[in-house]
């Protein structure tokens, strides 16, 4: 009697069979195995009904931040409850495969494409054992939302080919001097396309990354690069696949990393942060008319305690939640680089100021 109390009584408190009904920011996060999710970095897909979260699929310990298993796929009907659909896109173990296990994913992101009617994945990609040298993204195909995804290249994008927004004269310059970096000087080369004419023919820089569609059904791949300097908003071609060759440069020199990217009344925003590495620093808001710009800084979002260290989190996605016009919520990692599989989420609401301007607030819970 005794034992079968007992066995009733895990099966009551297990968190596996707990149902969730809001959001808890930071807290543990347990999956319909009552294991803490594991997709970091992440990025949300709504298809037909379900959501799926892909994230980046760490292990324990200080080395947890390398790939050594893939990206992580999780299901849900509701937000607050999540399936373990498994690893969508395996690490290789062919040592001459360039997404080895020990190579770096970070940030995957998945969308769907009506004409090939493929999911298709793309993560920033570094060589294993090359630090973040490669700057390249990735990009990988399934005919299904979980997986598995066929990895199919990464590269550097946009090789010989200037943004849209640059001018004769910034094509025409020639960088020959050697500049002490972050000097003014140096910044006003950055400015004018020091890293684009370096990485011209090979291709530029590709790090913290995030996918948007908008609603014409274009597709694109929104960027660090520059060295981090600068971002770059790149147009993806019919497929999703490829690059399509129409890109722009945005906030040059401004040292933006996770940007994450929503429209609200034909107004697109985008929330960044700046790059301290895994430590947390306070986030910026971008506004535009138009995806390629010009885009406006409009100054951190977040208010209240902890508010220049965004709530001690980094921007990954934001979600518009369907069915609920006007819901959108910002997606945030809470990084643990000494123990990169206990990184926790922080999911908040975005507001709008009277004026339409976003912001954040911190909450210990909420719903949507
Ligand atoms: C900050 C980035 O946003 C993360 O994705 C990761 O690349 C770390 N830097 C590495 O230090």
């Amino acid at each position: 009697m005794k034992t079968i109390l007992a066995f009733a009584l895990i099966f009551m408190t297990s968190p596996s069979f707990s149902q969730q009904k809001s959001f808890k920011p930071g807290a543990i996060w347990p999956d319909d195995n009552g294991v803490h999710i594991n997709a970091h970095g992440g990025g949300i897909l709504n298809f037909k009904g379900l959501y799926y979260w892909y994230g980046e699929h760490k292990i324990e310990g200080k080395k947890g931040n390398s790939a050594m298993v893939g990206v992580h796929c999780y299901s849900s009907k509701d937000l607050y409850n999540w399936k373990d659909e498994g690893i969508a896109l395996k690490v290789s173990d062919d040592t001459s495969s360039l997404i080895k296990k020990g190579c770096v994913i970070e940030r995957p992101k998945v969308i769907y494409n009506k004409k090939s009617k493929k999911f298709v994945m793309w993560f920033h990609h570094e060589l294993k054992g090359k630090g973040y040298s490669a700057a390249m993204t990735g990009v990988a195909v399934s005919d299904k939302a979980t997986g598995p995804y066929t990895w199919l290249k990464s590269v550097n994008p946009n090789s010989g080919t200037w943004p849209m927004n640059f001018t004769t004269e910034q094509k025409a310059m020639r960088f020959t001097e050697k500049l002490k970096d972050w000097s003014e000087e140096w910044k006003t080369a950055v400015k004018q396309g020091l890293f684009i004419q370096r990485d011209f023919t090979k291709g530029q820089m590709a790090r913290d990354m995030t996918l948007y569609v908008d609603d014409n059904g274009k597709a694109y791949h929104i960027n660090a690069s520059e060295e981090n300097l600068t971002l770059h908003i790149s147009e993806l071609n019919d497929d999703f696949t490829d690059f399509s060759g129409r890109y722009v440069t945005v906030a040059p020199a401004g040292h933006n990393e996770a940007p994450s990217l929503f429209k609200k009344d034909g107004k697109y925003f985008m929330i960044t942060s700046g790059c301290t590495g895994w430590a947390p620093n306070a986030a910026r808001l971008m506004s535009a008319d138009s995806i390629m710009g010009e885009w406006s800084y409009l100054g951190n979002p977040c208010r209240g305690d902890k508010a220049e260290i965004t709530y001690n989190s980094q921007s990954t996605f934001i979600l518009q939640v369907p069915k609920k016009k006007g819901q959108f919520i910002f997606m945030a990692d809470r990084w643990v680089p000494e123990n990169a599989i206990d990184g926790r989420y922080i999911w908040l609401p975005i507001q709008f100021d009277a004026k339409g301007i976003p912001f954040l607030e911190w909450k210990d819970e909420w719903k949507y």
